[in-house]
């Protein structure tokens, strides 16, 4: 019988499959904690998506998703695209449209503009467009292609797969444009909403800091959205779920903490288009230390329809860890944190108003 050979070359690549992939495409991939502007990020011609772009994979995903950046040059399009895993994306800036189709069916045209977010649903195809001819149209978007990639490793079979997800996308003239359905717990099953940043909202006070919400349910993925809002010299309660929650600043100034349990805290301070992805089982909290109400994007897991990816805690993150839940009331507090709230409003010459919240807390 033959022997196996011997190998003096090690068993795998440098990085992972997501990694390589990344490489090949020849932008930069960012990592850490936080970005303080997406507007800002700077980008690298994309030869494969016919534009700028970066990606950003943060140490807050485990590489289970990521986001990139991409920005459509004045007048242009993008090449048209094909993919094996979810994307959700929101328009950072400018204007413009986009065409999806599955292959040989009928093409399915809205328009976008800035605060507007959607999915090109899993493996149809799309082609973005620049709707004006002077600024260039710039997106972020949260892809589930790190674990996909990984898994599968196969570029090919992730970019050429024929199979179309008829259950998701069957080519409906009114795909991005009905109205959609809601359902309790503040969710809406969309696959367009025109502006995430002036959508009106509905309270959740379990989150205190007067909290609202609305979550968004999009091109049946796994992959989900919210927006969330809080008051003015106010912050939200401390909780932990799983990895890969991207929270885009839409308004406000604040900042946030995020701690390993029993482990030093980190804080990263934000404005309006800043990026912050907590890491799985971390706490984090968020602040609201300016004179506007602040209100952020999450782009993430947690699909209320498709859920359970990756330990997403669904029920549990407004559940007080003393019920078994994942979030610490304010009077269990760590008081450095109420001081360091009131140090950052005194700073910022707002007056907190935390009082009204700690009371019905208790
Ligand atoms: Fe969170």
């Amino acid at each position: 019988m033959e022997q196996p050979k011997i190998s003096t070359t090690p068993i795998a690549e440098e990085g992972s499959s997501y990694q390589r992939w990344v490489k090949s495409e020849g932008i930069p991939l960012i990592g850490g904690f936080f970005i303080e502007d997406i507007q800002k990020v700077e980008l690298a011609p994309w030869e494969s998506k016919g534009g700028l772009g970066a990606r950003i994979c943060l140490d807050g995903t485990g590489e289970t998703n990521d986001a990139y950046i991409c920005e459509i040059p004045a007048g242009k399009s993008l090449k048209p695209q094909k993919h094996f895993f979810e994307e959700l994306v929101y328009i950072i800036s400018g204007k413009g449209a986009t065409t999806i189709w599955n292959p040989g069916g009928p093409k399915r045209t809205f328009e976008w503009q800035e605060g507007s977010l959607f999915s090109p649903p899993l493996n149809s195809c799309y082609q973005h467009f620049n709707g004006s001819g002077n600024e260039p149209a710039r997106y972020i978007a949260v892809t589930s292609a790190p674990c996909m990639v990984n898994l599968i490793h196969s570029l090919d079979f992730i970019f050429n797969c024929d199979y179309v997800f008829k259950d998701r996308f069957n080519s409906e003239d009114d795909y991005f444009s009905k109205p959609g359905t809601w359902y309790s717990g503040r969710t809406w099953q969309t696959n367009f909403v025109s502006d995430v940043r002036n959508l009106q909202l509905l309270e959740w006070k379990e989150r205190g800091g007067g909290a609202s919400q609305v979550r968004f349910e999009l091109s049946e993925n796994t992959l989900c959205g919210h927006v969330s809002q809080f008051g003015v010299g106010a912050y939200k309660k401390a909780h932990f779920h799983g990895p890969g929650a991207h929270v885009i600043i839409l308004s406000g100034q604040g900042y946030s903490l995020l701690w390993p349990p029993g482990q030093p805290i980190q804080r990263y301070d934000w404005k309006p288009g800043s990026l912050v992805v907590p890491p799985a089982n971390w706490f984090h909290q968020h602040f609201n230390a300016g004179a506007e109400p602040a209100r952020y994007l999450a782009l993430r897991w947690g699909s209320q329809k498709y859920h359970e990816m990756w330990g997403e805690g669904k029920g549990k993150t407004d559940i007080d860890v003393k019920l078994g839940g994942n979030q610490i009331e304010y009077e269990d507090e760590d008081p450095k944190v109420k001081q360091m709230f009131e140090e950052a409003c005194a700073k910022a010459g707002v007056k907190s108003t935390m009082d009204r919240y700690y009371k019905k807390s208790q």
